[in-house]
C-alpha cells in the first residue's frame, strides 16, 4: 500500500484529482466508483475544477452505495449527492452512470440488476473510497466477510449516525452496497482518510492487521491502494 500524508484535505483533493485527470486523459471512458460523505468532496469538486483538461464524454461513474427505504431524491440519499457533485457538474451522460436505487420496490432485485451491470461494465478502474468510523467501506459493516459480494447491509449504529442519516429526516432500512469483492477487483483504490475524527480508527488501519473486525484492512492485500491521510487524522500518539 502506499500511503501518503498530506497537509490537509485540500492538498489531498489536489494530488488525488490530478492523478484521475492523467487516467482519464489515458483511457476516456474510464470507469470510475465513487464514495459520497463528507471526505471525498474536495476531490469531485477539484475534478470538476479541472473540467477543461479532459473530456468528460465517455466517462463512466458507478455509485458505491446507496441508503435504502428513503426517497432518491431525499437530499441526503447518496443519489443526491452524486449528482449534485459529480454527474451535473461533469455532465457525465446518463447511460454511463449506474446506481442503486435507494428506493427499489425489491432490494434484492436491484441488487442483482447492479451486479449484472457491473459484470457487463467492469471492472472499477477507480475505486473511490473514505473509511467509517468504524473501519467500514461502503457499506462493509464490521464484522465483514472478504468474500462478500454487493449486498442488502444492516447499517451499524454508527452508520446511522452519519450526518447523512441524520440529516435525512427518516431512517434509512438498510445499505445498498458494492462488496469486499467488487471493491478489491478494482484496478486501482484511493482510500482518503481526513479529520481528527478520523485518528483513532486511521491508527487501527495503519497497523497493517487485517482483519474483519476494520473491513477497511482487507485493502491491505490489494496490490494498488494510495492512501491519502491528512495531519489531522495521522495522530501517531
Ligand atoms: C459513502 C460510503 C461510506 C463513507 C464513510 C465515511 O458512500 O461509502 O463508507 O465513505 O462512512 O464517511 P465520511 O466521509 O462522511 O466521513
Amino acid at each position: 500500500m502506499y500511503i501518503k500524508e498530506l497537509k490537509d484535505s485540500k492538498e489531498i483533493a489536489r494530488a488525488i484529482s490530478d492523478l484521475i485527470v492523467e487516467r482519464i486523459k489515458e483511457k476516456p471512458n474510464l470507469l470510475i466508483c465513487a464514495a459520497t460523505g463528507g471526505t471525498p468532496t474536495q476531490t469531485y469538486q477539484q475534478l470538476v475544477d479541472q473540467k477543461s483538461r479532459y473530456s468528460t464524454e465517455k466517462l463512466r461513474v458507478i455509485k458505491l452505495d446507496e441508503w435504502g427505504g428513503v426517497p432518491m431524491d431525499n437530499p441526503e440519499t447518496c443519489e443526491s449527492y452524486m449528482q449534485k457533485h459529480i454527474l451535473k457538474p461533469l455532465n457525465i451522460h446518463q447511460e454511463n452512470y449506474f446506481g442503486f436505487n435507494s428506493n427499489a420496490p425489491n432490494p434484492e432485485e436491484e441488487i442483482q440488476r447492479i451486479k449484472s451491470e457491473l459484470k457487463k461494465n467492469g471492472p472499477i478502474d477507480i475505486c473511490i473510497l473514505g473509511l467509517g468510523m468504524n473501519g467500514h467501506i461502503a457499506f462493509n459493516e464490521p464484522p465483514s466477510d472478504f468474500n462478500s459480494e454487493c449486498h442488502i447491509a444492516t447499517l451499524s449504529k454508527e452508520s446511522l449516525l452519519h450526518p447523512m442519516a441524520v440529516g435525512m429526516g427518516t431512517n434509512p432500512t438498510c445499505g445498498l452496497t458494492l462488496g469486499i469483492q467488487e471493491i478489491m477487483q478494482s484496478k486501482t483504490i484511493f482510500l482518503i482518510i481526513t479529520g481528527e475524527h478520523k485518528q483513532e480508527i486511521a491508527k487501527n488501519f495503519l497497523t497493517g492487521s487485517v482483519s474483519k473486525h476494520l473491513p477497511a484492512s482487507y485493502l491491505w492485500m490489494h496490490s494498488d491502494v494510495h492512501c491519502y491521510i491528512d495531519k489531522q487524522a495521522n495522530n501517531k500518539k
